[in-house]
């Protein structure tokens, strides 16, 4: 009989293989290989004693409670969206560990005196639409509306994918949760980066998520022939874009704490003889401390604008995210902690510089998360990967996580 470990660690192969693109995992909001990822998770989900539903946002969502029978809930999830040529781990582990924790409860005839609910956001990356955590936000009920105006590279909105997933005009979904019936919400994720290798340890607690946002930089020069516009008439915006693109990095590693990113380019009209004459990247800027980032971005926007004018070209500086940074909740993650340290002798706190679904939750109820040592502090990336003793020791600790709760219900 493989062990639960084993067991989590075949069903996160599995889903690894689920993906819209041949030869590598690539998942994107309300995609065909999300619908079909949430089809073999929900199994997984009823295997482990829970009901299952998508809600309008095509969150997958398993859950044990009942408006019949109102009780306490701790909610526990992540995203089962991946980015581009990504790993297996990143997401899946948040959604699937909490399956694999509970079946061994049932194992051992332990029921809970509260109710579960996993939730499988259905995007949190923002791979397809310029905007992270639309999963998340619409489950909490707060997707604005100038989210629903954004478009992806097809032009589609957010409104008509929702309107063609629903096969209705959307509607977001309320928060099913009353004020006070939450318990709080645990997400459970790999650290995607190298502190816990470091350490020697498989596991570490959240102490705080760093602020990011995330921008959408457009210049506009003037498209012309390669072979007769001399340079000094040109007004090359992918120039001007890949100016900015080094700025960019020189400011962020002159600046402490500070990560900038320009991770996404476009050139129009994007031929090799055609002096581009826009250009459109993605900017995505992060600090734990948000003064320090708000500074930052005021940095690059005169910088940018500078590069503008002198190159004689046009600016368009549109913000699409903007996340203050979120403390996590110190009594949860107290109680975390002392999970951690009955699997390993200590319990490191660490800040996030990863974006996660628990910066939305965190907006209804108490958040926690759970970070497990990666190789090479590596994500977003095909060799991602977590051991699988590390994923047992992550299965401990978050069932003795379950049980402290237990303890302390009424
Ligand atoms: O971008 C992030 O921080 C996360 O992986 N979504
Ligand atoms: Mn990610
Ligand atoms: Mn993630």
């Amino acid at each position: 009989m493989p062990s639960a470990a084993q067991r989590l660690s075949r069903r996160l192969r599995d889903l690894g293989r689920i993906s819209d693109e041949p030869g590598r995992l690539t998942r994107t909001f309300l995609s065909p290989a999300m619908a079909r990822a949430n089809r073999q998770v929900a199994r997984w989900m009823r295997d482990a004693g829970l009901r299952t539903r998508v809600d309008a946002v095509g969150n997958l969502i398993g859950t044990t409670a009942s408006p019949a029978q109102p009780r306490p809930v701790l909610l526990l999830g992540s995203h089962l969206d991946t980015v581009r040529d990504a790993g297996r781990f990143d997401g899946a582990i948040g959604v699937l560990l909490p399956l694999v924790a509970l079946e061994e409860l049932r194992r051992r005839g332990i029921t809970l005196p509260y109710d579960v609910e996993v939730i499988g956001f259905s995007e949190e990356e923002g791979v397809r639409f310029p905007r992270a955590y639309l999963g998340s936000e619409g489950y909490v009920g707060a997707l604005p509306a100038a989210a629903l105006a954004l478009r992806d590279q097809r032009g589609i909105s957010v409104a008509e994918a929702l309107r063609r997933f629903n096969r209705e005009t959307f509607r977001c979904p309320r928060f099913a949760h009353p004020r006070g019936r939450v318990l709080g919400y645990l997400e459970v994720h790999l650290e995607q980066g190298p502190v816990l290798e470091a350490a020697q340890l498989p596991l570490g607690v959240v102490s705080a998520i760093a602020g990011q946002s995330r921008l959408e930089v457009t210049w506009t020069g003037r498209a012309g022939h390669a072979g007769t516009t001399p340079m000094r008439l040109r007004r090359d915006a992918l120039a001007a874009a890949a100016e900015f693109t080094l700025a960019v990095e020189r400011l962020a590693r002159a600046t402490p704490g500070l990560v900038a990113t320009v991770g996404i380019l476009r050139a129009s009209p994007g031929a090799a003889n055609v002096i581009p004459g826009v250009a459109t990247h993605s900017l995505d800027v992060r600090h734990a401390r948000d003064p320090r980032r708000r500074d930052a971005l005021r940095r690059l926007q005169r910088i940018a604008r500078g590069i503008a004018l002198r190159r004689g070209v046009g600016l368009r500086w549109r913000t699409t995210q903007d996340h203050a940074a979120v403390p996590c909740c110190p009594r949860l993650t107290g109680r975390l902690a002392a999970s951690v340290r009955k699997v390993q002798d200590s319990s490191p706190r660490l800040v996030s510089g990863a974006g996660h679904d628990a910066v939305v939750l965190s907006s209804r109820v108490p958040v926690t998360m759970l970070f497990v040592r990666c190789r090479d502090g590596l994500s977003h990336h095909p060799r991602e990967h977590v051991a699988d003793a590390d994923l047992g020791a992550a299965l401990a600790a978050v069932q003795d996580f379950l049980l402290g709760l237990a303890r302390e219900s009424p």
